[in-house]
């Protein structure tokens, strides 16, 4: 993406010198689902990202123009309220989040484009709605904390697109460090940045190109079971209050009784947990083999316990399974479709990539996308 390009876009369509901003997209080495429960994540922004440029307005009224859907979006700061257009919802949920915290805001101008794939489980939305913070903050000079802007856009997307998730997509993409993956503490919010550093590998994304239907209400199904195995704990232990206190006998003995299948999301969320801290020490020690082995332990978690993958998924893991020159593979993000996460020898990638695109073809009559991503910088000004 160019600046310039951007700005005389801009230019055109709302005669205003604008402010230019960049929020990146995320990857997510490992640590699934655990976000909202207090468990640990480790994800990294990559160098795929959303660009907004933004304008103040004489009037009330907020303009918003998306490249990708060709369409304008009209309403007002006085009444803010969803729109029927699902892409403007990311934005008019940060703008209505930072009015309900008290920030005063003007009418604006305001235009969206971006190359994180949508769909493709790379949180464009959390993108946008990091972007739409912080570019808000700029414009207005609302001096809002870089915490409170993935706090806010976390809350924009449980409000104005109804999915109830966790803070690893937004803490990514504002916090994110070229060449490091972020080790989060979900319940502590603390976080450390850990090197990735890769020794002639590199992360290779596929994307299966399906979301299916499923993913949003699955989601938050999932996230119900999991306060409800906490709850059945904390009748024993009242001092649980999330998944990140509690242990495997603890739920063999208060959950397994009452449900199976709570029973068995919450024991992969525990393990999950655990997979994590070892996978850190990993990655420090320069082990990636054994950090790969621990990827393809959660892909197996996610789609036999968790029951989040799908067909589509499974298959391209278990095609790379066998071979050595790939250390770990798993789904990524909150499921049902989107990519897979790959750890592939550089000197590989191209040979795997045409294979597989040609098996995925022909098993599912779908076209397979890959992205050799590359980790950057989280949220800031664009020039
Ligand atoms: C989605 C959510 C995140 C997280 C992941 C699963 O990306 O937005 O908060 O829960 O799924 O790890």
């Amino acid at each position: 993406m160019n600046a310039q390009d951007l700005k005389t876009t801009f230019q055109r369509l709302f005669n205003a010198e604008p402010i230019l901003v960049r929020s990146p997209g995320r990857i997510n080495i490992i640590g699934e689902h655990t976000d909202y429960n207090g468990g640990f994540v480790m994800p990294a922004a990559i160098d795929k990202a959303i660009y907004v440029a933004i304008s103040k307005r004489e009037d009330d009224e907020i303009h918003l123009f998306s490249e990708s859907y060709q369409q304008f979006d009209i309403s007002s700061v006085k009444s803010l309220n969803k729109s029927e257009n699902s892409w403007a919802n990311y934005i008019l949920g940060v703008a209505d989040q930072l009015i309900e915290r008290g920030y005063r805001l003007g009418g604006f101008n305001f235009y969206i484009d971006g190359d994180v794939p949508l769909g493709a489980g790379l949180s464009s939305s959390a993108a946008v709605e990091c972007a739409t913070g912080f570019a808000l903050d700029q414009l207005f000079s609302l001096n809002v904390p870089k915490m409170d802007v993935a706090l806010i856009a976390q809350k924009a997307e449980q409000t104005f697109a109804g999915v109830n998730c966790g803070i690893m997509d937004q803490f990514a993409s504002v916090f994110g460090k070229k060449d490091q993956a972020i080790m989060l503490d979900c319940r502590s919010m603390k976080h450390i940045y850990i090197p990735l550093k890769l020794d002639g590998y590199k992360l290779l994304l596929l994307n299966t190109n399906v979301k299916h239907a499923l993913a949003d209400s699955a989601y938050n199904t999932r996230r119900a079971q999991c306060e409800q195995g906490v709850a059945w704990v904390s009748e024993h232990y009242p001092n649980v209050s999330t998944l990140r206190d509690v242990d495997l006998s603890m739920l063999e003995a208060h959950v397994k009784p009452k449900d199976e299948e709570v029973f068995t999301k919450c024991s992969f969320v525990v393990k999950e947990i655990g997979r994590l801290l070892t996978a850190a020490e990993q990655l420090e020690n320069g082990n990636l083999q054994g950090l790969g082995n621990l990827m393809f332990e959660t892909h197996e978690g996610l789609s036999k316990d968790y029951e989040v993958s799908c067909k589509e998924l499974d298959f391209l893991v278990e095609a790379v399974k066998p071979l050595d020159y790939v250390l770990g593979a798993r789904m990524m993000g909150g499921g049902f479709g989107g990519c897979t996460i790959n750890i592939v020898k550089e000197e590989k990638i191209a040979d795997l990539i045409e294979e597989l695109s040609s098996k995925y073809l022909l098993q599912f009559g779908l076209k397979l996308d890959s992205y050799t991503v590359q980790t950057d910088n989280g949220t800031s000004l664009f020039n």
